[in-house]
C-alpha cells in the first residue's frame, strides 16, 4: 500500500484526494497547504493528517507526494521531493517558465526518483479509445488533427493574472493531447489570439479566444481552438483524420435523452466543466501512477513530456504577440 502525502487543498486537490483514497493500492496519509485550515478540511474529510509542505517531504514513510499546489511552486517542489527520495505526480502545467521546467528536469532526474505530469486528459476513455484505435491501424497513418477545447466561462480575473496565460494554463493540455496523438513534437507553431470575451482578461494582459497550427516535419497538421466562453457547457471535441478514415470523439452529455417533436429535435448539454466531464480520467490517471510505482509499468507521461507541451505553449505566446510562425526548436 503506497502512502501518499498531497500538497495544496485547493480545488484540483479534492479530486486527487478522491482518487488517492478510492485506489486500492494508496493511502492518502497527509495533507499541506499554504492555508493550514484548508489543508485540514481536506485532510479530516479523508481521514488523513494536517501537515506543512516540509513535514511530509521529509517523512521517510511517505513513498510519493502529488503536488496540487499553484503553478508557481511546482518545479520547487518536485526538486525537493525526488531529492527527499519520493515518487512525484505533479499537475500541470510544470511552470510558468520553460527554463526553469528544464532546470527542474536536470535538477530532479539524477534522483531516479518517478515524476509524472497529470495531462489527465489522455486517460479520458474517449481519448484513450481514440488513441487505441488510432495505434491498431485503425485510420492508417495520421494527418490532421483538430482538437476543439471550450471553456464553460472565463476564470475569476485573480485567476487569470497569475495562469501564465491562457496558451501555458490551458491550452497547454491540447498540446499536450496533440503530441499524444501524433506521437511525436511539432516543427512549427503559428498563433492567432484575441481578446473578445471579456475586456478585462484583455487588461490583465491575456486572451481569452485563440487558433494554433503546428506543423510536423513531414507536413502533417494539427489545429487547435480555445475559448474561455462557451455558453452550452465544456466543448472538449477530437477529430482525426487518417490515411484511411475518420476518427471522431465528441462530447460527453448531461444524459443522453433525445428530445424529438413538431419543433425539431434536441439533446441535453455537454456536461458543464472538467470536474464533472474529467473525474474517471483523474481515476484512471491514478491508477496508472499507481500501477508504474507498484507493478514497474512505465511512467505513462513524463516530466519531459510536460516541458514539450510548455515549449509548444511559449512557442505558441510568441507567435500571438509577433504574428509569425515561431520554430519549436528556438524556444
Ligand atoms: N489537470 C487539470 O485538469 C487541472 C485542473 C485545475 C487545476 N490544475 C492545476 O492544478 C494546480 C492547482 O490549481 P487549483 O485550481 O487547484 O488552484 P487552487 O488555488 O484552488 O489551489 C492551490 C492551493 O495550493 C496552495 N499552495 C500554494 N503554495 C503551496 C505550498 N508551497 N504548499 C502547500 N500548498 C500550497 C494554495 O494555498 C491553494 O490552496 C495549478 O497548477 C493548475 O494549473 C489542473
Amino acid at each position: 500500500m503506497l502512502k501518499i502525502g498531497l500538497l495544496g487543498a485547493g480545488r484540483i486537490a479534492g479530486v486527487h484526494a478522491t482518487a488517492i483514497s478510492a485506489h486500492a493500492g494508496s493511502t492518502l496519509v497527509a495533507v499541506s497547504d499554504y492555508f493550514p485550515e484548508n489543508a485540514q478540511k481536506l485532510a479530516a474529510e479523508y481521514g488523513a493528517e494536517a501537515r506543512t509542505t516540509d513535514e511530509i517531504i521529509a517523512d521517510p514513510s511517505i513513498d510519493a507526494v502529488l503536488i496540487a499546489t499553484s503553478t508557481d511552486t511546482h518545479s520547487d517542489l518536485i526538486e525537493a521531493a525526488t531529492a527527499a527520495g519520493k515518487a512525484v505526480l505533479c499537475e500541470k502545467p510544470v511552470d510558468l517558465s520553460l527554463e526553469r521546467a528544464r532546470t527542474c528536469l536536470a535538477n530532479s532526474a539524477p534522483t531516479g526518483q518517478p515524476v509524472m505530469i497529470g495531462f489527465n486528459r489522455r486517460f479520458d476513455p474517449n481519448f484513450g479509445a481514440m488513441k487505441a484505435a488510432l495505434d491498431a491501424g485503425e485510420i492508417g497513418k495520421a494527418e490532421l488533427l483538430s482538437i476543439t477545447s471550450f471553456d464553460p466561462a472565463p476564470p475569476p480575473i485573480a485567476y487569470v493574472k497569475v495562469s501564465g496565460g491562457l496558451f501555458r494554463d490551458m491550452m497547454i493540455h491540447d498540446f499536450d493531447m496533440a503530441n499524444f496523438m501524433m506521437d511525436e513534437a511539432p516543427v512549427s507553431v503559428m498563433a492567432t489570439a484575441s481578446c473578445i470575451v471579456d475586456p478585462e482578461i484583455g487588461a490583465a494582459g491575456d486572451v481569452d479566444t485563440a487558433v494554433v497550427t503546428l506543423t510536423y516535419a513531414d507536413g502533417r497538421i494539427a489545429v487547435i481552438s480555445n475559448s474561455r466562453r462557451a455558453v452550452y457547457g465544456y466543448d472538449q471535441r477530437v477529430e482525426l483524420l487518417g490515411s484511411e478514415g475518420l476518427l471522431q470523439a465528441q462530447n460527453m452529455l448531461e444524459n443522453t435523452v433525445v428530445k424529438s417533436t413538431t419543433n425539431g429535435v434536441t439533446g441535453a448539454k455537454p456536461t458543464y466543466f472538467f470536474l464533472e466531464r474529467y473525474m474517471p480520467a483523474y481515476a484512471a490517471e491514478w491508477g496508472a501512477f499507481v500501477d508504474a510505482l507498484t507493478n514497474g509499468a512505465d511512467i505513462p507521461v513524463t516530466l519531459s513530456d510536460g516541458i514539450d507541451a510548455l515549449a509548444m505553449a511559449e512557442a505558441a505566446t510568441q507567435s500571438a504577440q509577433t504574428g509569425m510562425p515561431v520554430k519549436l526548436g528556438d524556444v
